[in-house]
């Protein structure tokens, strides 16, 4: 299978729908392992809602779980150092991790954002994904070959209603993928980016209006339906696995082509709307 013998640190899982949750089925399913990180300081009824999200792996398949505060360099060095008591090599490093001031950005967008909220949302959602990466590498923990991925969206690249500071930290992820795949590419060590459409998380329900968001990807998107987290998770495999062996520094979409769609010919005319 795909995954055999690889082991791959999957950071972000909150719940069953996180993204991060169905990244790592996608990377058992195929044989692999993973070292699950998670936030630290979750009260009991959200690690269970954790261990819910991960019940129905096979045995065996989770090394165990580090808890982690992105916004802490420190927190990331010490769950790198247990994560490598797990396992002393990775395949793969899943960054699936964004947080900002959510009060503000949801109320008033980016004219009232502060110098605080910007660097709490970079810190967290964009300098974390560096941090990782820089640890586990100190770590001696990325094997040549391996791959490392981070999740961004849309709104990093072009305005996406309400998205404001997120977009900001999503286009400094972009950015720091890019110099990451620069400064490891000649070890065969590969980062990427995957980038799916609106998807019901507790961070995309974050966003204001994001129902409407969600229809008008629907209804613009070439494909049936905007993809879910199921297909989100296939497309983090296939970065993942040694399919994409000559892929690096790029950013992969998986939106049914809503990022393509040029023109939203969906409107009546004014004649066809009230033909005299
Ligand atoms: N849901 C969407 O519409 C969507 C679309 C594209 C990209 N993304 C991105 O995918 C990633 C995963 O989000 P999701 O949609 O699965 O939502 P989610 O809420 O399930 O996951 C977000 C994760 O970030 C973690 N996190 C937040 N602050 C943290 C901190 N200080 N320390 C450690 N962990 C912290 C949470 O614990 C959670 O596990 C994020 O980067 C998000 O921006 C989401």
């Amino acid at each position: 299978m795909l995954m055999n013998g690889k082991t791959v640190l999957v950071s972000g899982v909150l719940n069953k729908y996180s993204i991060a949750t169905h990244i790592a089925n996608q990377v058992v399913d195929a044989g692999g392992k993973v070292i699950l990180q998670i936030q630290g300081g979750m009260d009991h009824k959200k690690l269970s809602r954790v261990d819910a999200a991960v019940k129905d792996f096979p045995d065996g398949s989770v090394l165990g779980r580090v808890e982690c505060d992105a916004s802490s360099p420190e927190s990331i060095r010490s769950a790198i150092a247990q994560a490598k008591e797990m396992a002393p090599e990775l395949d793969g490093l899943v960054h699936s991790i964004g947080a900002c001031n959510t009060e503000r950005l949801v109320k008033h967008g980016i004219m009232y954002t502060t110098l605080e909220d910007f660097q709490g949302a970079l810190n967290v959602s964009s300098f974390s994904y560096i941090a990782m990466v820089q640890e586990a590498e100190k770590a001696g923990m990325l094997k040549d070959g391996s791959s490392c991925l981070a999740l961004s969206y849309l709104g990093g690249e072009k305005v996406v209603p309400h998205y404001d500071l997120m977009g900001i930290a999503k286009a400094a992820l972009e950015a720091s993928n890019r110099y990451l795949a620069a400064a490891l590419g000649r070890r065969g060590i590969r980062c990427n980016i995957l980038s799916p459409g609106p998807l019901k998380t507790a961070a995309g329900k974050g966003i204001n209006d994001f129902e409407k968001i969600g229809w008008h990807v629907d209804a613009n998107c070439f494909s049936p339906n905007r993809p879910t987290q199921v297909e989100a998770g296939k497309a983090a495999l296939f970065l993942l696995s040694d399919l994409s062996m000559g892929i690096t520094a790029e950013v992969l979409y998986c939106d049914g082509g809503y990022r393509q769609n040029g023109m939203h010919f969906n409107h009546k005319t004014p004649q066809e709307e009230s033909p005299s």
